[in-house]
């Protein structure tokens, strides 16, 4: 079975410059819950200051409606975090660190090895409670600071959160310039460490590599993506890094491998749909208004048609 875990709320919302209301961010997470995803990270518990985009992440974990069966996941930097996470009723959590130095130092101000440390009572008390807990590892591929990140690098962060807990990662191309080639090579270092339903991908498509990396990693035995609705995505303290695969992208891709995915494309349009008015910049996926390849669209103007812009 594929997992598809939807950041669109989360990693999608958090570098919009005009932070999008409230009562919106909860009508897209109720959108995205009718579209079959597993799970939805909602939003972020870290320090408002830090991404004042994400400051509502208790009003909108209090007012979405939940679905059974769909995960309401939350990303927590350290236990302050956690604690509001845990007081919001977050279904689950992810931790985050990085296989760089420098990343983790400009995006969560510590060190590695600070990171862990950090993490390490988080998971105690995760564990405590019954929640589960996944760790990011951003800056998998490469990093914006310190460019080239080798697989033994992201080795040693994996095996550090495996040491202290963690059973589950998302091994994350940060700044989306990963290639089919080194995903492969990584993974040929990771699997032997995880095994493969221990892993999820969390591709960003600066380069346009997002889907080809989601279909390399499938041919390896990976079953979990990590995706934003629309290519929305971004972390604010990595330069030049832009959306997530799109989910669209990635639902597309892996049924065209005859995959059991069960994610409706129709709603997950009409999920996007909701932020339009909302965005900085006209971002758009399958398919671009008007273009051909709307007009190709075996959808247009039917049952289906998402109901973006229609060609006259
Ligand atoms: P810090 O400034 O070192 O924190 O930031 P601090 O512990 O010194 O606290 C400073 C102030 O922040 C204090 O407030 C704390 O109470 C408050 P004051 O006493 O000055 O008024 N504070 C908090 N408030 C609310 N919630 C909290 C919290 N923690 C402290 N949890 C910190 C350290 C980790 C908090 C900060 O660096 C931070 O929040 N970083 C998060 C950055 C972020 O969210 N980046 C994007 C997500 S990661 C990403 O996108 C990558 C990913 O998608 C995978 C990939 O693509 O690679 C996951
Ligand atoms: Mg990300």
């Amino acid at each position: 079975m594929v997992k598809i875990v939807e950041v669109g709320p989360r990693d999608g919302l958090q570098n919009e410059t005009a932070p999008v209301p409230t009562p919106v961010k909860v009508n897209f997470v109720n959108a995205l819950s009718e579209s079959g995803v597993n799970e939805i990270e909602v939003s972020a518990f870290v320090s408002p200051r830090w991404v004042p985009q994400l400051g509502d992440a208790e009003a909108v974990f209090k007012n979405i409606r939940r679905r059974q069966g769909v995960l309401y996941s939350a990303l927590v930097p350290n236990e302050k975090g956690f604690e509001r996470a845990i007081e919001a009723g977050a279904g689950k959590i992810s931790i985050i660190t990085a296989a760089s130095e420098t990343f983790n130092c400009k995006n969560i101000n510590t060190t590695t090895e600070g990171s862990i440390r950090r993490i390490r009572p988080i998971v105690k008390r995760a564990q405590a409670t019954g929640l589960q807990v996944r760790g990011y590892v951003s800056t998998a591929f490469w990093c914006a600071f310190e460019g080239r990140i080798k697989p033994p690098a992201v080795m040693d962060v994996v095996k550090k959160l495996v040491d202290i807990g963690i059973n589950e990662v998302s091994i994350s191309d940060t700044i989306g310039k990963a290639s089919p080639e080194e995903v492969c090579r990584l993974l040929d270092c990771l699997l032997p460490i995880l095994p493969s339903d221990q892993i999820y991908m969390h591709f960003h498509d600066t380069y346009g590599m997002g889907t080809a990396n989601v279909l390399a990693s499938w041919d390896y035995g990976i079953h979990s993506f990590d995706a934003s609705v629309g290519g929305l995505g971004g972390c604010p303290y990595a330069p030049g890094a832009t959306g997530n695969v799109a989910t669209e992208h990635v639902v597309t891709a892996l049924a065209a491998k005859r995959a059991a995915v069960t994610v409706d494309l129709r709603q997950l349009a009409r999920a996007r749909r909701l932020l339009d008015p909302y965005l900085a910049d006209d971002r758009r996926t399958m398919p671009p208004d008007g273009s051909p390849a709307c007009e190709a669209c075996e959808f247009v103007r039917g049952d289906n048609c998402c109901q973006r812009t229609q060609p006259s």
